[in-house]
């Protein structure tokens, strides 16, 4: 019996062929896999007579055999196929079409220039969290518990305390909180540039946005004046925007620095005789400064009477706007890479 089923599917399996992965497949199944005839065929070997079951044996090892080569013979086959088939549809002699080049962000290429202005006049730069306690944005920089010039920067915060505390956990107002992180570890003198991404809970529109960039400046040594601070900012803004460019500091006020002053530069659109982007004015402001008031040096472990310094802080996408004439603050985040591919070599 057994021997007769051997002879019938070795007729078969010299007589088959198959040109695709299904037939293969079934072919698999039909003799080799667990369910398949040979299997079978293996178990019925158990009730065959004694004396044949040896020369049975040998018969059913070339079925196997002769059902594995076949099989292999087909794989190769038709795997050869799909590479022939391959290479009929695909010419790799074609030229290469060019991949989509990025280019710089606008934001990018203004924040590297402010930078490179600093850094020529030996400042280095310094990088601090985005998540941050509320000691290095707001206690360490003088804002008094509950004083209301903590609702000047409307704060993301993460973690609340009903009355305010050093431990709050919030989304950095402004890049202000390096300073802190740097006075703390870092003797006099200290002369660094931080940029950074700050966050405000503000509705976004043309002109505000809830995430921003700013790049602040600190200066600490001994005997730092405000006339250091008038000649750094005046010689950043004749770098950044043309050598004719004015700077007037008026006053402000900030907790962390007494005097403070805000930064407004001569209108480089109009020259100063008045235009839509100074509205009139011949001036536009970008960013704050002023002395480092002792208690924010006191408040980082530096003694007050020894050292006096200078910092400010600018916004990146205020001096991009005005630079490129970009009216929309929304254009940065929506990543248009028509918008972002013009400012190349500007
Ligand atoms: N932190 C201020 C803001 O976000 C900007 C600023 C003003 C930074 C004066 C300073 C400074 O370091 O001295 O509005």
């Amino acid at each position: 019996m057994i021997a007769d089923r051997v002879r019938e599917y070795i007729v078969e399996i010299e007589k088959s062929s198959v040109s695709n992965k299904e037939e293969l497949e079934a072919f698999r199944m039909r003799f080799i896999s667990k369910k398949g005839v040979l299997t079978e065929l293996f178990d019925g070997l158990k009730s065959a007579p004694a004396e044949d079951r040896r020369a049975l044996g040998q018969e059913l090892n070339a079925l196997k055999n002769l059902a594995q080569d076949r099989f292999k013979e087909f794989n190769e086959t038709i795997e050869n196929g799909s590479e022939k088939e391959l290479s009929a549809t695909v010419d790799l002699s074609l030229p290469v079409t060019p991949g989509e080049q990025g280019a710089l962000h606008p934001l990018s290429i203004v924040k590297r220039r402010i930078i490179e202005i600093f850094e020529r006049m030996g400042f280095n730069v310094s990088y601090g969290p985005e998540i941050e306690k509320d000691w290095y944005n707001f206690s360490a920089l003088n804002f008094a518990d509950n004083h209301p010039a903590r609702e000047m920067q409307d704060t993301f915060f993460i973690s609340k305390s009903e009355v305010a505390t050093r431990e709050d956990v919030l989304l950095r107002t402004h890049t202000s909180n390096v300073q802190v992180r740097l006075m703390e570890r870092q003797k006099p003198p200290i002369r660094s540039i931080m940029p950074g991404r700050v966050f405000r809970n503000e509705a976004i529109s043309a002109r505000a946005h809830c995430v921003f960039h700013q790049v602040e400046g600190l200066y600490i040594d001994r005997s730092v004046s405000f006339k250091d601070l008038k000649d750094t900012l005046y010689h950043f803004a004749k770098e950044m925007f043309g050598k004719d460019t004015k700077i007037r500091l008026r006053p402000s006020y900030f907790p962390f620095t007494e005097p403070s002053a805000e930064i407004d530069v001569s209108c480089f659109i109009c020259g100063g005789s008045g235009c839509n982007i100074c509205k009139h004015s011949g001036w536009v402001e970008i960013g704050g400064s002023g002395m480092v008031d002792p208690n924010v040096l006191e408040n980082c472990g530096i003694d007050s009477n020894e050292y006096t310094g200078f910092a400010f802080g600018m916004g990146v996408e205020r001096i991009t706007m005005l630079r490129y004439g970009i009216n929309d603050l929304r254009l940065f985040t929506e990543n248009d890479i028509r918008f972002i591919r013009q400012f190349q070599g500007a």
